[in-house]
């Protein structure tokens, strides 16, 4: 079976094709055209460009990865594109594009949830888990833990209250000088400074709530920034990358502890863009390893955007028959 999976809720363009056979799935291929480039001179993601640059790279990504994957559209079992959450009128592009290529050539077509699919690049691993297991989506857009009760079904137990953790890292990122999206310039930095050096809030809220707040240390490092630039002193770039790395880190871990304890748990996901973090990524294998609980993290290229992750996601939709049709339409919030 060949699925072409389709992205386009952010800046990110990609086109993959995967092959899933009973002894799993194989990436034929995943072509990613990144606007990160065009973004950076704004320091930030501007919707309207995202949107032009979506429909100039659209045709092409989806060409290259058909001729990669040395398939035609005539082989394709499925179209799965990404309908939400995300940008509307950048979703808007790739929803479009494969409707009307689903319609054109009477492919099945389903419609993907940007944060399931996240968790589906877990899947792509060499060990891939299978439900239920606890899920932890981290990126520039999202921070929850969720009870992955089947491939298609997901229960939200936790969540931001306000940003998301790699929103915080970049506005944090940009503030000291580094290029857009700061998260992973902030990574590498982290591991000159001294964590100890600046105390920050944690992100975990206090009690039995598994939800996050990532404004308060947000503004706690953007306010000791102020205290710097005031006193005339350079900042400690490398320290405050540390601390809040380390604030971010022991914050998630916390709150991914108590959401093992509760749901009882023996398997945890790690995905999305900051799924990339080193730091996170060894916080999360220890804790996993304390727990004796088997952890998967999609390799770093697959964490961030990809139409890869698309289509092992769909795949799963179109196993269930959740197909949709030509009426199908994006939605920029959390479901259709
Ligand atoms: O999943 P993603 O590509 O887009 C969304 O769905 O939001 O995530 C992008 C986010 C950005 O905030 C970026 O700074 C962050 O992932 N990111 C990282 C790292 N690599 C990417 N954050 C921390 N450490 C990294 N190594
Ligand atoms: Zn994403």
């Amino acid at each position: 079976m060949y699925i072409l999976g389709m992205e386009s809720s952010c800046d990110e363009t990609s086109a993959a094709v995967l092959r899933a056979t009973d002894e799993g799935f194989e990436v034929l291929s995943n072509i990613v055209a990144s606007q990160i480039e065009t973004h950076r001179l704004y320091g930030g993601v501007v919707p309207e460009i995202a949107s032009r640059a979506h429909i100039e790279a659209v045709t092409g990504v989806t060409t290259e990865a058909l001729a990669t994957a040395g398939i035609t559209l005539g082989d394709l079992n499925g179209i799965a594109v990404t309908a939400y959450p995300g940008l509307i009128g950048a979703l808007l592009v790739g929803v479009n594009f494969g409707k009307s290529l689903a319609y054109a050539n009477d492919i099945p077509l389903v419609a993907v949830d940007h944060i399931k699919a996240h968790v589906a690049a877990a899947y792509l691993t060499e060990a891939p888990p299978k439900p239920p297991f606890l899920a932890l989506v981290v990126s520039g857009g999202h921070t929850a833990l969720f009870d992955v009760v089947d491939y298609t079904d997901f229960r939200q137990i936790g969540g931001t209250r306000d940003d998301a953790a790699g929103e915080a890292f970049d506005k944090i990122g940009r503030v000291i000088g580094l290029p857009y999206p700061g998260g992973a310039a902030l990574d590498r930095l982290a591991y000159e400074g001294n964590a100890a050096a600046i105390k920050l809030p944690s992100p975990a809220l206090g009690g039995d709530t598994l939800d996050f707040s990532f404004s308060g240390l947000k503004t706690a490092a953007l306010n000791y920034i102020n205290h710097c630039n005031q006193q005339e002193t350079p900042v400690p770039r490398a320290d405050l990358a540390a601390s809040v790395t380390a604030a971010v880190v022991s914050g998630i871990v916390q709150k991914t502890e108590q959401a093992l304890l509760q749901t009882g748990y023996k398997a945890l996901v790690m995905a999305g863009g900051v799924a990339a973090n080193t730091h996170l990524r060894e916080a999360l294998a220890a804790l996993a390893t304390r727990h004796g609980v088997q952890f998967t993290v999609p390799a770093r290229a697959l964490c961030g955007d990809n139409g890869a992750m698309v289509a092992a996601a769909g795949y799963f939709e179109l196993l269930r028959g959740n197909l949709a049709d030509v009426t199908l339409n994006a939605s920029a919030s959390d479901a259709i």
